[in-house]
């Protein structure tokens, strides 16, 4: 069911990254937010708190702005303010939108619900597949960087700063995280969506390299 609030989010989110890079425009949040509504209602989550946590997840990037990480919780609750929703309602998807890009590094999340899993599912399950091919090159490009440069081997175990600063081929991005993210996913509905989009980048990757080759 779609609320007054559910419209009133979704214009506030479409006004505000309507002009961001394709990899987290509206169109992201659109997949993401579908995805969500799917996992989440054969996971038995609150629907109203997954559509609105999805539209909310990236509404102000961290990587956009200068490192803050608190402004994308922030905005989402001076928003959902304004709406006079329910004082536990907006803390938890203040929560969502801070702990949604949990990167697995040393310490554990610290905080989980099942409708920030299934969030962060979808938001994963963005990364993967067609589109998340799609997504990789798209970002490859627009950093200016190479499809492929066989000299050049993918490192797994970069810590955050290395990360950043990797300046690697794209097809490398598969190796140094793609491929690893069917392992992290929460909810049973998502690991199977998982499965199915993972195998379909090992398949493009053979293909890749069988080309790269003139094998095929
Ligand atoms: P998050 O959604 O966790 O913020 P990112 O901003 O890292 O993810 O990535 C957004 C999209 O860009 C994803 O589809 C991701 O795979 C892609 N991407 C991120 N880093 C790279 C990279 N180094 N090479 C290719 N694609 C990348
Ligand atoms: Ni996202």
């Amino acid at each position: 069911m779609i609320t007054k609030i559910t419209r009133k989010t979704e214009n506030f989110v479409y006004e505000t990254l309507k002009e961001a890079e394709g990899g987290h425009d509206w169109w992201h949040i659109q997949r993401v937010r579908n995805l969500a509504m799917n996992i989440g209602a054969k996971e038995n989550a609150d629907l109203f708190v997954v559509e609105l946590g999805a539209l909310l997840h990236d509404i102000a990037d961290s990587k956009f702005h200068g490192g803050d990480e608190e402004i994308g919780p922030r905005t989402a609750r001076e928003f959902l303010q304004q709406q006079k929703l329910e004082s536990a309602l907006i803390g938890h998807i203040e929560q969502i939108v801070r702990h949604i890009s949990f990167k697995g590094e040393k310490h554990k999340q610290a905080f989980r619900s099942k409708e920030l899993d299934v969030i962060q599912d979808a938001d994963r399950l963005d990364a993967l597949g067609a589109i998340g091919i799609a997504r990789a090159f798209n970002y490859g490009g627009h950093a200016g960087r190479l499809i492929y440069k066989p000299t050049v081997k993918p490192q797994k175990n970069m810590n955050r700063e290395e990360y950043k600063n990797n300046t690697s081929p794209t097809i490398n991005h598969f190796y140094e995280k793609l491929l690893l993210l069917k392992e992290r996913m929460n909810t049973p509905t998502g690991k199977s969506l998982a499965e199915h989009r993972h195998q379909y980048m090992v398949n493009f990757l053979e293909e890749f390299f069988g080309e790269w080759d003139g094998e095929r």
